[in-house]
Formats: structure tokens, C-alpha cells, sequence
């Protein structure tokens, strides 16, 4: 999730592409760069840290020129320093490059390239395509783009500069978004609408596959491979505020719906097939894996909640003992950890006090350590030995959503890699998950269409005071998530359950009109979660389930109203089945008028204990 901005006209170029990029701050950034056209040269400057920083150096070496391009960092591959800032140039330092996605194979292409005498200055993946375009380019930016283009694979919104055009901006979009705004002989470019907002209003979109050739005047718009687009621009009337939230109500809603594409990046290019997970940045190799005896997973929140998945997900799929702890937990009870012993911790932004200290307790006993982190450069991600990023993309609402969906499939995709490198997973099994995780963005998006059924619940029951989650198996786990989500921004109570376990003591609490949400996603457990569901509907609750359709005609006849996700692998469902609890803990809050993405009390990121 980086920040774009672009800008050709008559005005000076740095003042409006610190502007448009200080106006994308939301997306997250760890770094920042500018390049300004300047009478056939192409001037750059970038730096590490925050925007401020690279405002400071350009005040001390400005850049001058009417056209020229910036962009703000959030790193996927190389840690956040000056060299990997973009822009990022080809050898001779003509072509300029920015880019925001994931060039799933750039390791071989940069052999390649090396191997070409290519001189590489950053770790990035990017720096790629500054010199596949360096090599591609004869006498035409477009065509050469084009020509580069094809050899990469990933999602991407690329930039192009080169000082032997002097006069155009070459802008591609493959999945990551870009917009162009419209004015009377200048146009701007930018990742995302709010950066256009102060300069206009006539916004044109270059959609997935197509590629824009700015210039003073009117920009042009070819499909990559065919012929040349016509679209008519739009004209947004959001406000700036609005805009930043890509037009939605609240950050929490726009990252619900952000979890198609969140997926997707996570998975790109580490299920190359149906045989194998690859899995950048996790140096587990055969023999590692089968030495682990053990594995923990240590959390807080909702990450726990993933851990818990995961654990059973290690245990069903690898058929490695593996246990889930409370990062505030965890180093109080004197855990037994040896040196067999692999420690994932588990944390959306790599700060969390009580996770980082669980880690450290597990390194202190010998295991080795392995981080799943969505902030790129995260003292967790700096501390563990190997880290698997979620690149869910910036989380701004404090209420977790796409960084648990993501989670959840890194911990999967970790649970097949184990299970085939120690031979404990079939590899008919292994290819039908790994299918099945790569039909979940699909899957996803066909839930999150459904979501006037999740509005029309929430209208009728967002006054209520108590809601019971239950579930068991892996529904369990997703019951706590969706307890957790809803009492965070409902600010109604709210309990999870095992379902065997009502009848222990919480049965009691259940009386005429309380809510249950009743989870029932895994087929062999459904006619066990339909008894316990007997049992509280012979109390009067208003009975809510959560099916696949593969489960629905089973579950169906036991419930007041029943809410359903597409079948997916039972191990998979999880995924699936926490979009409608998100967005029911959405529209309650919503409803009840509370601040949905900043909870009273609530904090995004718990540095303390
Ligand atoms: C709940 C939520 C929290 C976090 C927890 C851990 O919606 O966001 O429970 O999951 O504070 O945070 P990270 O993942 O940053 O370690």
C-alpha cells in the first residue's frame, strides 16, 4: 500500500507531489522519494522515515521542473532505508521508476539482470523494472514499458520517468489502483483520489491491465497487448475526509472490503502450484522442519484468535504439536520450550509489548523464531529469525479485520509448507488446500456482496444487550473473533463459547430474546452445534447461524435466521466465515451511533503491558 502522485502541467512539480503524497500519509509510509524532469535530466531525491524528512532535503536541494513524480513507502521487500526508497533508477540513471504491489519474481530476474553486468543499489523489488525498461527501451517509453512488463509477474501500479522523453509520464496499473485527474494543460496522477482533490475534480481511472501516457495535454489510454481505451472521466464530489476512506463511512468498512485484494497479496507468488508453498523470507528448509518438535504461537487479540486457527491448522495439516498462548500469558507460566521448538508470534503491527516479550522468552529457551508481521521492519519482524509478512496493507481502524484474514492465511500456508517438508501431508491434500486458498479472494468478494443481509440484522437487533458466540472446532476460535469485534465497537457484552460447554454454567444466562450467533461451518460437527443450539432456543434465544452452503440444509431447520458463506475447504472456512461477523459488529456500532474506528479505551498498537 503505497502512495503515488504525479504531476505534468506549467506549475512547479515538488510543491504539489509533497502535497499529494503528505495527503496519502493514511496509506502508511516508512519512506518517502521525489523525482522532478529538469531540462533532460531527471533529478531524484529520497530518504528513510517520514515525509518531514524528505521535505528537509529537498528545502536544502530543491529540484526543479514541471513534471514529476513521488512516492511514499510501505515496504514489502527490503527494509525501510534510503536505498530502498523509491524512486529507483536504472544504471545510467535516465530511467525512473516508482511502484506500489509485488513483483512476484523479481529474485530471478534480478539474477538475470546481474548477470547482464546490471548494477543494483537497493533490495527492492522495483529496481527490477527500472533496468528490464533500461534494456527494453528503443527510442519509445510506452512500447518499452510494455516490453519490460512482460517478463514480470505480481500486482503492481508502476510509474515510468525517463530524461530521453522529456515530456511524459507512463503509468500501468495491474490490481494496485491509480486515478488521473483531469485539468486545462496539466494532469495529475495519483494511487488514490484524496491527493487530486485541492487541484480537481475530473478524475479518470485507469483500470487492471491498462496503460496511461500523461502528458500537458490529454492523457492517452491503451489496454497492455491491445488497442487504445475511451473512457469518459468522473466527477467526485466527496469531501477530502470521505475521499481518504475511498468513499466509505469509516477505515473499518473500507478494510472489510479491502480483504479480496488483502488475500490476494498475501498469497501472490508464494503458491506458484498446486505442489508447493514458497515462502519468502522463511528459511525453514526440509531438514529445519523436521527437527521442529514443537510449535507455539504467542499473540494478543484478535492475532491470538488467528494463532488459535493456526494451531489446529499445525496439527491438522502438519501433525506437529503445536499450542497457542497469550503473549501476556505466556512467559509467566514457565513454559517448556526447547530448542526443537519453533516460536511464531503472531502481530498485526509488530509492537505489541506482550508478544514481543513472548518471543524473547521462547528465544531465551533456544527455539527458534518466526514472525508473522504485517509492518514491514517491525521490531518483531527485526528480532525473529525469519519473518512471513501478511502485506495486508496499512490497518488504520483500531478493530482488527483484514490483518486477522490475512493472518490466517499466512499461518495456513505455513501449516502446508511444514506438512510437506516433513512428509506428514499427502500431496492430493496439499493440493486441495492449496487450491482452496486461492479461490478464497474469490470467495471473499461473493460473501461481502451479500452484506445488505448483515444491515438488515443489524437493524433488528442492534438494541440488544448480551450476544452469546458459539461454535466448536475451528468455529470456536472464529466465535471469539466475532465476540471480540462485536463487544470492541458494539460496546454490548458479549461471550464466546465452546458449544459443549453452555451446558456447564453459561446456560444460565440464557434467557427469553438473547442473541446467540451459532457457528457451523465444519460438516462433522454441524449436527453437535445443532444440539446445543436445542438447547438454548428451549430458552427463548433468538438464534442467528453461520453456514457454508454445504452445511446450510443441515443447520437450517435449528435457527431463527440463518446467514450463509459460499462451501469452502472446512479448514479454509474460517476465512469466509468471519466477513459476516466483522460486518455485523460494523452495522451494530454503526446503529448505535459509537465511533467505529476509534473504540472508547482502545488503542491501535498496546507498547505497553
Ligand atoms: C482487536 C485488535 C486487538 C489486536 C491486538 C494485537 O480488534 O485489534 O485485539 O489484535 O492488540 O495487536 P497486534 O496484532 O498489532 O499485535
Amino acid at each position: 500500500m503505497c502512495g503515488i502522485m504525479g504531476y505534468i502541467g506549467m506549475r512547479p512539480a515538488l510543491p504539489v507531489l509533497l502535497d499529494g503524497l503528505r495527503r496519502l500519509e493514511y496509506r502508511g509510509y516508512d519512506s518517502a522519494g521525489v523525482a522532478v524532469m529538469n531540462g533532460g535530466r531527471v533529478e531524484v531525491r529520497k530518504a528513510a522515515g517520514k515525509l518531514a524528512r524528505l521535505a528537509e532535503i529537498v528545502e536544502r536541494a530543491p529540484v526543479d521542473g514541471a513534471l514529476g513524480i513521488g512516492h511514499t513507502r510501505w515496504a514489502t521487500h527490503g527494509d525501510p532505508s534510503d536505498e530502498n526508497a523509491h524512486p529507483h533508477t536504472d544504471c545510467r540513471g535516465r530511467v525512473v521508476v516508482i511502484h506500489n504491489g509485488i513483483i512476484e519474481n523479481f529474485l530471478e530476474l534480478r539474477e538475470e539482470l546481474r548477470a547482464r553486468d546490471h548494477r543494483f543499489r537497493s533490495d527492492t523489488d522495483t529496481e527490477v523494472l527500472a533496468h528490464l525498461i533500461e534494456e527494453a527501451y528503443e527510442g519509445d517509453l510506452p512500447a518499452a514499458v510494455e516490453r519490460a512488463l512482460g517478463r514480470a509477474r505480481g500486482a503492481y501500479a508502476l510509474v515510468v520517468l525517463s530524461a530521453d522523453e522529456p515530456d511524459k509520464i507512463v503509468a500501468v496499473r495491474r490490481i494496485s489502483p491509480l486515478v488521473v485527474g483531469l485539468g486545462q494543460d496539466e494532469t495529475w496522477l495519483a494511487s488514490d483520489i484524496p491527493a487530486l482533490l485541492p487541484y480537481t475534480r475530473d478524475v479518470l481511472v485507469i483500470e487492471d491491465g491498462e496503460m496511461a501516457v500523461l502528458t500537458r495535454g490529454a492523457p492517452s489510454l491503451v489496454r497492455i497487448g491491445g488497442g487504445p481505451v475511451s473512457r469518459a472521466p468522473f466527477r467526485v464530489d466527496w469531501d477530502a475526509e470521505a475521499a481518504e476512506k475511498g468513499g466509505y463511512p469509516h477505515f473499518m468498512l473500507k478494510e472489510i472490503h479491502e480483504q479480496p485484494r488483502a488475500l490476494q497479496e498475501t498469497m501472490m507468488g508464494r503458491l506458484p502450484d498446486d505442489r508447493e508453498v514458497v515462502l519468502d523470507g522463511v528459511g525453514l528448509d526440509a531438514g529445519a522442519a523436521r527437527a521442529v518438535d514443537k510449535v507455539w504461537l504467542v499473540a494478543c487479540g484478535t492475532a491470538y484468535h488467528a494463532g488459535l486457527v493456526g494451531r489446529a491448522l499445525l496439527e491438522r495439516v502438519a501433525r506437529v504439536p503445536a499450542e497457542a498462548d497469550l503473549g501476556s500469558e505466556f512467559r509467566y507460566r514457565e513454559p517448556v520450550v526447547g530448542p526443537r521448538a519453533l516460536a511464531v508470534a503472531i502481530s498485526q503491527s509488530g509492537e505489541t509489548a506482550d508478544t514481543l516479550a513472548a518471543l524473547r522468552e521462547a528465544r531465551g529457551q533456544g527455539a527458534r523464531t518466526l514472525a508473522v508481521a504485517n509492518v514491514v521492519g517491525s521490531t518483531l519482524a527485526r528480532e525473529a529469525d525469519d519473518v512471513l509478512y501478511t502485506r495486508a496493507g496499512p490497518e488504520i481502524a483500531v478493530c482488527s479485520t483484514k490483518a486477522y484474514l490475512t493472518q490466517l492465511a499466512a499461518l495456513t500456508m505455513l501449516a502446508v509448507r511444514l506438512g510437506s517438508a516433513r512428509g506428514t501431508l499427502e500431496p492430493q491434500r496439499a493440493a486441495e488446500l492449496i487450491r482452496g486458498l486461492r479461490a478464497l479472494p474469490t470467495l471473499a468478494q461473493a460473501v461481502l456482496s451479500r452484506e445488505a443481509e448483515i444491515v438488515a440484522l443489524a437493524e433488528r437487533l442492534y438494541a440488544t444487550e448480551d450476544v452469546f458466540f458459539i461454535g466448536r472446532g475451528l468455529d470456536y476460535y472464529v466465535a471469539m473473533e466475532g465476540s471480540l469485534k462485536f463487544k470492541e465497537i458494539s460496546y454490548v457484552h458479549s461471550e464466546a463459547l465452546a458449544g459443549g460447554e453452555l451446558k456447564h454454567g453459561t446456560l444460565a444466562l440464557v434467557t427469553p430474546g438473547v442473541v446467540v450467533v451459532a457457528l457451523a461451518t465444519q460438516p462433522d460437527l454441524v449436527a453437535k452445534t445443532a444440539s446445543n443450539i436445542q438447547q438454548v432456543r428451549a430458552r427463548g434465544a433468538d438464534v442467528i447461524g453461520l453456514a457454508t452452503e454445504a452445511t446450510a440444509p443441515a443447520l437450517r431447520p435449528h435457527v431463527d435466521t440463518l446467514l450463509c458463506v459460499p462451501a469452502a475447504h472446512p479448514l479454509l472456512a474460517p476465512m469466509l466465515a468471519v466477513i459476516p461477523l466483522q460486518l455485523f459488529a460494523y452495522h451494530v456500532a454503526r446503529l448505535r451511533g459509537n465511533d467505529v474506528d476509534q473504540p472508547r479505551n482502545l488503542a491501535k498498537s498496546v507498547t505497553v503491558e
